[in-house]
């Protein structure tokens, strides 16, 4: 499975999964053209008359003639067959564009190519590169297509070459593009803010182009680099839908056209403004990989595809089979923190059944507050002196450290900027675009690595790039560009050196939740929003790509420190369990019941951890799909015999009509039991869980545990019984 090549009068290229096709094919003047991307098709057929419909009006017309403004190029460029903007531009002083590429070959290979400084993806069929060179410039550009066929997830990437002897500027380079016809198509972009991550965006595409983009240089919320287009009518599990990623954290674009044809065309990439890139003679450059998922399953399909694609070829840091239950000190003492503190806070969090203390910001030298200390990477010897090993020693637990290696607070570093560098958040951005400043970080921070047993960390960036300039680089176009490049370097020569080491990436919260970290960390802080009712929201939605085990979430205590609004423990626990699950309180602070109820929570937990970070996620109602104030997801165990299911009511209403919650993906014909009852899968899947309202506006299931009033959740656990009823 994976790829069909065939050669002759009208070459094409189909590559294919279990449920997917999508088929290149080449024109007489030899250029090449996306024919379909849908549900598979068998690759027997011929789909060269795809490339014939006839031309509309004055259209352009070439010498075989085919009418190039309604054929979608597979990678095209501006200026001769292809009259819109396309994937990627080169130039020179003499050339606006050099348009002239053709395809020159293909081959197939068994090991997936290195993307040479970038993060890519693992594994995967075979992949199929197909080149194209430019009739007049000793120019080439290589196309590589990876298929994971049982996921229907299709990779691609692509390489410029020079060949020459002088350069060329690339002022554009996205990733790929992608033509899905002239369907009625719903766009779902995720936009947001600090503490307002992850909002969903879900509006019909319309004729024009829709931009969704992020010019901060460091990753952040306002665009994250996720893009789904689907049927207008598709719900969870029906109706065709594509799910869009890209592999990168920098400066990114995304476009959704929907052209004077009505067909609809996507592209990702770098984002072109503030970019050129030099390709000096003999030199090479790599866009970003994208990846893509069809299916004919709604939403739901696309979170199928790519939860475990991202956990299994994507994924690393899962040093620990599980996340480990933590507790962070931010949330529980901001930089008020000291070892004596963090024993007692430790201890208390080892007795309630935790695993791990994540130290966050404050604990290096002359960090009081967020104005000062950021590059030093030295312990306090004040609020530490006996080092951090003896907080391990005392509590039992693991240890996990905050670390914001891009930053710091002294403008004489090596920054980024120019003049007047704005501070901001008080702290500048190191060059990174600098390999020597990637250096000195890394080695700072070995200093503390070899010397402490930090089993984690949490990276974070808290500022975005202004005033970009670098006094290093050959040229400024490429400042983005080299500062992800060195991100990633860094990241690479932590993951070498420490192969235990789990990263979790973090920018002020969910402004890295890009798939690039993730070819290092295992995880993302979705959010420094950490109120359950908002949280059920940002998680659903980035649920949508992520897997469960990737999505950091957090017990905090109330009222809310962002919110402050006060929902009960079980609510914060029914939401933070669907995540890494940990907590960000001083568990110091919780009445004698309270902590009883968080060591049930955690044993709870812990023997369903497997299940929740590596079962089958659905959302059963969410904002994707229209839904505001109850929400419900569930999780089933790999062998379908244990089933979570959750639901959240944000506000009560009185006299509310109650819903039935129906699963999905469950065993049709086995027994499932909760407390004394017994459904078959059938009835869970058709009938559904019955809630309704008892007058009060509390939910009240048939089962389980009352929710009481506004904020409150259910949590049901079903668990199979037999095969026979
Ligand atoms: C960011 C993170 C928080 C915390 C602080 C520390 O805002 O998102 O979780 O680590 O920095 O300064």
């Amino acid at each position: 499975m994976g790829i069909q090549i065939k050669e002759g009068a009208c070459t094409s290229f189909h590559l294919f999964g279990r449920a997917f096709s999508y088929v290149i094919a080449l024109t007489p003047e030899q250029q090449l053209v996306q024919v379909y991307y849908g549900p598979f098709v068998h690759p027997s057929n011929d789909f060269s008359e795809l490339l014939k419909a006839s031309p509309v009006g004055f259209s352009l017309q070439f010498e075989s003639g085919l009418p190039y403004e309604k054929l979608s190029p597979e990678y095209g460029t501006f200026g001769k067959h292809h009259l819109k903007e396309g994937a990627f531009t080169l130039m020179t002083p003499q050339h606006v564009g050099i348009y002239d590429f053709v395809y020159d070959g293909y081959d197939i290979v068994t090991e997936k190519p290195d993307l040479e400084g970038l993060p890519s993806t693992r594994g995967g069929d075979e992949t199929l590169v197909i080149t194209l060179k430019s009739v007049s410039e000793p120019l080439a550009l290589d196309l590589f297509y990876t298929v994971y066929s049982d996921l229907n997830i299709l990779a691609k990437s692509s390489r410029f070459r020079n060949t020459g002897e002088k350069s060329y500027m690339i002022p554009m380079a996205m990733s790929g593009a992608y033509a899905l016809g002239a369907g009625k198509y719903d766009a779902l972009t995720f936009d947001g803010r600090w503490i307002k991550e992850f909002s969903l965006n879900r509006h019909e595409v319309h004729r024009g182009r829709q931009v969704y983009d992020n010019l901060l240089g460091v990753s952040t919320h306002a665009y994250q680099p996720y893009l789904a287009i689907c049927d207008r009518l598709a719900s969870e599990t029906h109706g065709h839908a594509f799910g869009f990623a890209l592999v990168y954290n920098g400066n990114h674009q995304m476009v959704v056209e929907k052209d004077i044809f009505e067909a609809t065309e996507v592209k990702l990439g770098i984002h072109p403004h503030g970019f050129t890139w030099q390709l000096s003679p003999n030199e090479v450059f790599y866009t970003p990989e994208v990846i893509s998922v069809f299916t004919e399953k709604g939403l739901g399909g696309i979170s199928d595809a790519f939860h475990p694609f991202v956990l299994n070829y994507l994924s690393r840091g899962l040093a620990f089979e599980h996340s480990r239950v933590l507790v962070n000190s931010w949330e529980a003492m901001y930089f008020d923190i000291s070892e004596e503190k963090l024993i007692q806070l430790g201890k208390q969090a080892h007795k309630l059944g935790m695993e791990m203390l994540v130290i966050d910001d404050g604990w290096f030298l002359n960090r009081h507050d967020d104005k000062s200390g950021l590059g030093n990477w030295l312990v306090d010897p004040v609020k530490f002196p006996n080092g951090l090993e003896v907080i391990q020693k005392e509590t039992g637990l693991e240890l996990g450290l905050w670390f914001e290696p891009e930053m710091t607070s002294d403008v004489n570093d090596p920054i980024i900027g120019t003049g007047h560098v704005t501070k901001s958040r008080n702290q500048y951005v190191l060059d990174f675009t600098n390999p020597s400043v990637v250096k000195s970080v890394f080695t700072k921070m070995c200093a503390i690595l070899d010397e402490y047993p930090i089993r984690w960390i949490k990276w974070d960036a808290n500022r975005p790039i202004t005033e970009p300039y670098s006094t290093t680089i050959r040229h400024q176009g490429e400042l983005y560009h080299r500062y992800q490049l060195g991100v990633y370097q860094l990241a690479q020569l932590l993951v070498e050196r420490y192969p235990d080491l789990t990263i979790e990436s973090c920018s002020a919260g969910g402004g890295r939740a890009g798939l690039g970290m993730f070819a290092y960390a295992s995880a993302t802080w979705l959010s420094d929003q950490t109120d359950a009712v908002e949280r059920i929201r940002i998680q659903q939605a980035a649920s949508l790509f992520l897997p469960l085990r990737s999505l950091g979430s957090h017990v905090t205590a109330c009222p809310n420190h962002q919110v402050l609004r006060n929902t009960s423990l079980k609510m914060r626990r029914d939401v933070a369990i669907f995540g890494t699950f940990g907590y960000e309180l001083n568990p110091l602070s919780l009445a004698l019941e309270e902590a009883d109820a968080v060591k049930e929570d955690i044993l709870f937990f812990k023997s369903y951890r497997d299940i929740l970070q590596y079962g089958r996620y659905m959302r059963l109602q969410s904002e994707l799909t229209g839904h505001t104030n109850e929400f419900a997801h569930m999780v089933i165990s790999k062998d379908k015999k244990t089933i979570l299911v959750a639901i959240y009511q944000v506000l009560a209403q009185s006299s509310w009509q109650g819903l039935r919650l129906k699963l999905t993906g469950i065993e049709p014909e086995a027994t499932y039991g909760i407390d004394e009852k017994r459904y078959t899968g059938l009835y869970l899947m058709h009938v559904g869980i019955s809630i309704t309202d008892c007058f009060t506006g509390a939910i009240q299931p048939v089962i389980g545990t009352l929710g009481t009033g506004d904020f409150s959740s259910a949590l049901f656990v079903f668990k199979q019984l037999s095969h026979d009823y």
